[in-house]
């Protein structure tokens, strides 16, 4: 069952044939990697986290941010064995063979489909709270700004249009082969960092100690399947993360990657906690962050109908946990209203490049999967003019874009966490039997310590996984299990490892690798 291993032999070879040639340094991955992360995670889902942590918030983020440089390291040796197209589905087929690379492909499907969702959604909120009604002072009804799932379910939510928009819009581009230059990709880096740095800047003089008490009202743990506490609240904006899986495909393309890639993925990553913990001080210091309980002394859940019908109270206006822009409601509350109105703008103008670079990364894994013979090769049909993989690129965007017009921001992110974790751990997973059975591969990156990074980062998954809401948590069994039916169905009988044929690919597709963001316009030999 296990025994359809796709060999690293062709993998490295196809690498080795791509025309890409490329040196990047430490502070240019870095700067990748900031430009992958930051997005609604933290400029949408901080209301999330603190209906779920309370003022721990900032606890929450520290949690999962430790989790993810763990996890960002294994795939940093890994990805400097395998620097091709694919990323954690790959390193999968060649160390645990193909079911279960299949799986995996299957779940990234949840971490890069729905979080272009999820940053759609989180994107609408500051398009129809700042551009449309702070500036052109138009109030989109609720039935044309919120799915009918929205809510929670409360009446009011049709659609979310500008979500849909912007999913729409942003697949037509990636359709035409944009991309991100490098130069376009540091320019929103310095907007999205500049944006934070005059929230934590304003907002953390006004810190009250007395708002952080109770630090921690719903715990801790919150209690399996339900998703709130501390630990709760880490498992949701551990989507302020994800996103970083993208850029560690650039480790056979950087300098001295011994030294470098620690510098961009760790570097990367330890910037944003930190900055991530500033934000949630200053917003939880500057107006208060609890959560609106339910009778039972357990917050209302994050998105549902209960807290909707709470928020609408006239007494819960001004709470962070009910805001859907919540860092331009903060500085708002705060007395700052320009600038919340320039960070909204920031949110606006940024936040798209987000989606795209997700949208990206799910094509190129749907291509690659097609390309194996496990997803029908029409799927992968490249346009002659525009250069892209357009049949699949149409067909994800349409099904991201759906999906953000109808469901919530919090479940969405919940749900994409799921997959994104069980790929993580795969890959902690992927590196440890690759050192293993090949001690003496060249690795141009060898993560410290693997032998506890990696079982740090299999457990952290873990234990984030179990505590998320029981609701996403179901999700990730439910879509493996319609992923095994295709499987059996279709896949196995198609797949070319299994036929026999093992493939070196050909220069003429690295056109569409590898999975980094904002350097394709880099310099091709
Ligand atoms: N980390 C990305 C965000 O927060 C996906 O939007």
């Amino acid at each position: 069952m296990f025994g359809r291993v796709k060999p690293l032999d062709a993998i490295i070879a196809t690498a080795e044939r791509k025309s890409l040639h490329r040196s990047l340094g430490g502070f240019q991955l870095m700067l990748f990697g900031i430009g992958c992360v930051i997005g609604t995670g933290i400029f949408v889902l901080t209301a999330a986290g603190a209906q779920k942590a309370g003022p721990g918030l900032l606890l929450a983020f520290a949690i999962a941010g430790a989790i993810c440089i763990v996890a960002a390291l294994c795939y940093a040796e890994i990805a400097a064995i395998m620097p091709v197209a694919g990323s954690a589905y790959t390193y999968t087929y060649a160390t645990m063979g193909e079911l279960l690379a299949w799986t995996v492909g299957w779940s990234l499907i949840l971490e890069y489909a729905v979080a272009a969702s999820a940053v759609s959604v989180g994107w609408s909120g500051y398009f129809t709270g700042t551009i449309l009604k702070e500036f052109l002072g138009i109030q989109l009804p609720v039935w044309l700004s919120a799915g009918p799932l929205a809510l929670g379910g409360a009446p009011g939510g049709l659609i979310n249009l500008p979500a849909l928009i912007i999913a729409l819009l942003v697949t037509w581009l990636l359709m035409l082969g944009t991309r991100e230059s490098a130069w376009f990709n540091a320019v929103l880096v310095a907007i999205k960092v500049a944006a934070l740095t005059a929230f934590v800047v304003l907002t953390l003089p006004q810190a009250e100690l007395s708002r952080f008490n109770p630090f921690l009202p719903a715990g801790m743990f919150g209690g399996f399947g339900t998703g709130v506490g501390a630990v709760g609240a880490a498992a949701t904006i551990f989507f302020a993360y994800v996103g970083f899986d993208a850029v560690s495909t650039a480790a056979e393309e950087t300098k001295n990657p011994q030294r470098n890639v620690p510098i961009g993925l760790v570097g990367s990553l330890a910037f944003c906690t930190l900055f991530y913990m500033l934000v949630s001080a200053g917003a939880v210091g500057a107006i208060g962050g609890q959560p609106i309980m339910g009778p039972n002394g357990v917050p209302f859940p994050a998105g549902s109908e209960e807290l909707a019908r709470q928020c609408a109270l006239p007494q819960y206006q001004e709470y962070l946990v009910c805001s859907h822009e919540a860092l331009a409601h903060v500085l708002r509350v705060v007395g700052y209203g320009t600038v919340g109105n320039l960070l909204g703008i920031a949110a606006f103008v940024a936040l798209p490049s987000v989606i795209l670079i997700l949208l990206f990364g799910q094509t190129r894994i749907f291509f690659v999967m097609a390309r194996d013979g496990l997803l029908p090769e029409g799927l992968a049909k490249v346009h002659p003019k525009w250069k892209t993989p357009y049949v699949v690129t149409a067909i994800t965007g349409v099904v991201v874009a759906i999906a953000a017009a109808f469901l919530p921001v919090g479940k969405l992110a919940d749900i994409s966490n799921a997959g994104t974790l069980y790929a993580f751990a795969m890959v902690a997973i992927a590196a440890m039997i690759l050192r293993r059975r090949m001690p003496d591969l060249p690795r141009k990156f060898r993560a410290p310590a693997l032998w506890l990074v990696a079982p740090a980062a299999i457990v952290g998954c873990l234990f984030l996984f179990v505590n998320l809401p029981f609701a996403a948590m179901i999700v990730l069994p439910g879509w493996g299990l319609i992923g095994l039916l295709v499987y059996y169905a279709y896949a196995r009988s198609h797949s070319h490892v299994g036929r026999g044929v093992v493939e070196v690919h050909e220069p003429e597709y690295s056109d569409l690798e590898p999975d980094i963001p904002g350097i394709a316009d880099r310099g091709r030999d």
